[in-house]
């Protein structure tokens, strides 16, 4: 029997990161286009030593104790909420993520639901292809424009930055909250640091970038929304449940802002949502980093990070590194 490394990955990634990982481990790979079933993944990892994972598989403690190889786990996501990141640290089980590559290709589709809730582009191209376009219209389809407008930033790190960068381009205002002001990131005529409420109450658009943890959980529910301006956009691509969903529902039948939403709560939603049958919310499947050259470089970095703590080495992108000790992370060892 082979001494290499037992891997087990929870989708199919693209095929250069497989193959990387086929030379240094024994893969197994589950083939399915849905997550992997719970009881699958609890058989699968009993016997792996690191495990690939996606947002859409919850790592616990339940998980972690089925799986007494395992060394690391390695999210293929820069967000890591779906990781008991204190029972892997407690068990010795390195975490790794997959953040910076992805960066400026979320914030391009940040600014694309940005422009598509703005200018109303679904409901444009909708008006077309159901032949309704029979001429020039002085006042079809009026939307609102960017340019001049304030954003509202709620998160400033990595992606929230390159957003703001965009935005400064379009002549926006920026406003950004967050845990702390960040002056070393603020450049000429660009973000301005403010309070939460303030934020809310003087935005046109209002985009997060925050993780989601038990400080952002529904940091977006009804008394947050009462704040926003009637014709608000709401943004998000960070983590469907930093907003309260039925909240938003609610708002949204109460006064016409708009939600431009990429990841939402729950996820996927259900064909018959309440969400779904608003004119003013645009929805799409949890997409912002998906361009091939970005998704490529997560899977290759996923696969980096995984084969370093499997060689005892410090992963380049450890999210828990107080469990990092070479002594004990060791090729071969069993923890
Ligand atoms: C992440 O990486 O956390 C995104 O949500 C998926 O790319």
């Amino acid at each position: 029997m082979s001494d290499r490394p037992r891997i087990y990955v929870t989708r199919h990634l693209p095929q250069p990161a497989l193959d990387r990982l086929a030379q240094s481990a024994q893969i197994a790979i589950w083939p399915g286009e849905l997550p992997p079933p719970r009881a699958v993944l609890l058989k699968e990892v009993a016997e792996c030593d690191g495990l690939l994972a996606l947002l859409t598989d919850r790592v616990d403690a339940a998980l972690l104790d089925a799986a007494p190889r395992l060394r690391v786990v390695s999210n293929y996501a820069v967000g890591y909420d779906n990781i008991d990141i204190a029972a892997a640290s407690a068990r010795g089980v390195l975490v790794t993520n997959t953040p910076d590559v992805l960066t400026e290709t979320v914030a391009d589709f940040t600014f694309a639901l940005m422009l598509a809730a703005a200018r109303r582009m679904v409901e444009s191209e909708q008006y077309v292809k159901a032949g309704r376009w029979r001429t020039w219209g002085p006042e079809t389809l009026l939307g609102h424009d960017l340019y001049g407008t304030t954003l509202g930033l709620i998160g400033f790190g990595r992606i929230g930055q390159a957003v703001a960068r965009r935005a400064h381009g379009f002549g926006m205002r920026i406003y950004y909250t967050g845990l702390q002001r960040k002056p070393a990131a603020e450049f000429a005529d660009g973000p301005t640091y403010v309070a939460l409420e303030q934020l809310l109450a003087e935005s046109d658009v209002v985009s997060l970038h925050c993780p989601l943890n038990d400080e952002t959980y529904h940091l977006i529910d009804r008394e947050t929304l009462a704040l926003l301006k009637p014709n608000a956009i709401l943004v998000n691509t960070a983590r469907g449940p930093v907003v309260d969903t039925r909240a938003l529902v609610e708002a949204m039948r109460q006064k016409p802002i708009c939600a431009a939403l990429d990841v939402t709560d729950p996820e996927p939603l259900p064909p018959d949502h309440p969400l779904l049958g608003l004119p003013n919310a645009l929805v799409t499947p949890h997409i912002a980093s998906a361009s091939v050259h970005t998704r490529t470089r997560m899977a290759l970095m996923a696969v980096e990070n995984l084969l370093a703590a499997l060689r005892g080495e410090r992963p380049p992108f450890l999210v828990n590194p107080e469990v990092f000790s070479e002594k004990v992370i060791s090729l071969g060892a069993v923890r």
